[in-house]
């Protein structure tokens, strides 16, 4: 079995507004194995972002982690700073973002910066580092290597300057990757060479958390995934057995759209509704005001985490009692 690299158990976050304190994610958990990419899908506002910012010790200081745990490596990291985070995990944590331009240097060359990755992880040379420098931006499919390194992050199309984000991060090779919408800002064609960019990642050792709004993007290259709905996880299960039996309905509706979409019916079939703002999420299902198959109860009481299946896990109160019989004891 792989490792886990990253255990996220019941995390909430609350943000206080006012007098009162409301939860921008709740009773959030999920695992990324080493070697695996674990999606994690939703529309916007759904509380992605916020997951992998208190993962990473990067939440605004109005955010604080009330409740729950994070394991990297074994090691309870909820309460460190990035700072700290960064010793107790050895830099083995990285991130990238949908902008690369948030974390590259504005100021330096792309191929020095890559450089410097480098130099830091391997003892080489300025020159070997220049000549590996060459070499692995040949290998990530960057044209014309030699001019692109002396460019400057602004001077490069946003599917190259995801590259070098990416090429920097298999030279570190950390043991997890966060990747928070990477490929949203690009086109269909950049965006499956960065996904491909990714596996090649991924079979290298590293876990990745990979989020995304398009389940089209989660389909194509991850494990496992967790699909969130108004700050919470709403289902979860290994990828092919959440497309063929999506159960929550939220994830087929998410479906649905998607599949409107490549059918070409020219409209997307989107979910009537919007997201509800976390100071207007109902107290009981976050769904209830778009879910079709609402019953009395979902509008008062939370639903709790159901596996009617082995590790297939849904939030829901269609699926009240009805658990596996290898789960129930
Ligand atoms: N610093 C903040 N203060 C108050 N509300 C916030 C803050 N950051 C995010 N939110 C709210 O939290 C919710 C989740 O946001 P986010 O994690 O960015 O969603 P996603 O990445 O899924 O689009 C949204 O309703 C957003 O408006
Ligand atoms: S708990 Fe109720 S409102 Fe929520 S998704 Fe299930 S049926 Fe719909
Ligand atoms: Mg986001």
């Amino acid at each position: 079995m792989a490792d886990t690299v990253l255990e996220v158990s019941h995390l909430t976050v609350s943000i206080p507004m006012g007098k009162e304190v409301f939860p921008a994610i709740s009773d959030v958990s999920f695992s990324v194995q080493s070697g695996k990419i674990t999606g994690l899908v939703g529309e916007s506002g759904c509380g992605k972002s916020m997951t992998a910012r208190a993962i990473m010790g990067l939440l605004k200081p109005n955010c604080k982690i009330t409740e729950g745990s994070i394991l990297f490596d074994g090691k309870e990291i909820s309460h460190a700073s990035a700072k700290e985070r960064c010793d107790l995990s050895g830099n083995q944590m990285s991130m990238i973002f949908q902008e690369p331009m948030t974390s590259l240097n504005p100021l330096m060359k792309v191929g020095r910066q890559v450089e410097e990755a480098l130099r830091i992880h391997t003892k080489i040379s300025a020159a070997e580092a220049e000549k590996k420098t060459v070499e692995i931006f040949r290998e990530i499919g960057v044209p014309d290597p030699e001019k692109r390194l002396k460019a400057y992050p602004h001077e490069l199309s946003g599917g190259l300057r995801q590259r070098v984000m990416i090429a920097m991060a298999m030279i570190c090779r950390p043991k997890l990757l966060i990747a928070d919408e990477p490929t949203t800002a690009l086109d269909v064609i950049v965006e499956a060479q960065i996904l491909s960019l990714m596996k090649q990642l991924c079979e290298s050792g590293t876990g990745i958390l990979l989020i995304s709004h398009n389940p089209g993007v989660i389909a194509q290259v991850c494990d496992d995934v967790s699909i969130m709905y108004a700050g919470t996880i709403v289902e979860q299960a290994d990828v092919y057995e959440l497309f063929d039996h999506p159960m929550h309905p939220y994830t087929q509706g998410l479906f649905n759209a998607v599949h409107s979409l490549s059918e070409d019916r020219g409209e997307l079939d989107v979910i009537p509704g919007t997201v509800p703002d976390i100071t207007h999420r109902p107290s009981g299902c976050g769904f209830c005001t778009r879910c079709t198959q609402v019953k009395q109860q979902c509008e008062s009481s939370f639903p709790v985490m159901h596996e009617p299946i082995d590790s297939h896990r849904v939030r829901c109160h269609l699926f009240d009692g009805k658990e596996s019989h290898e789960h129930a004891h």
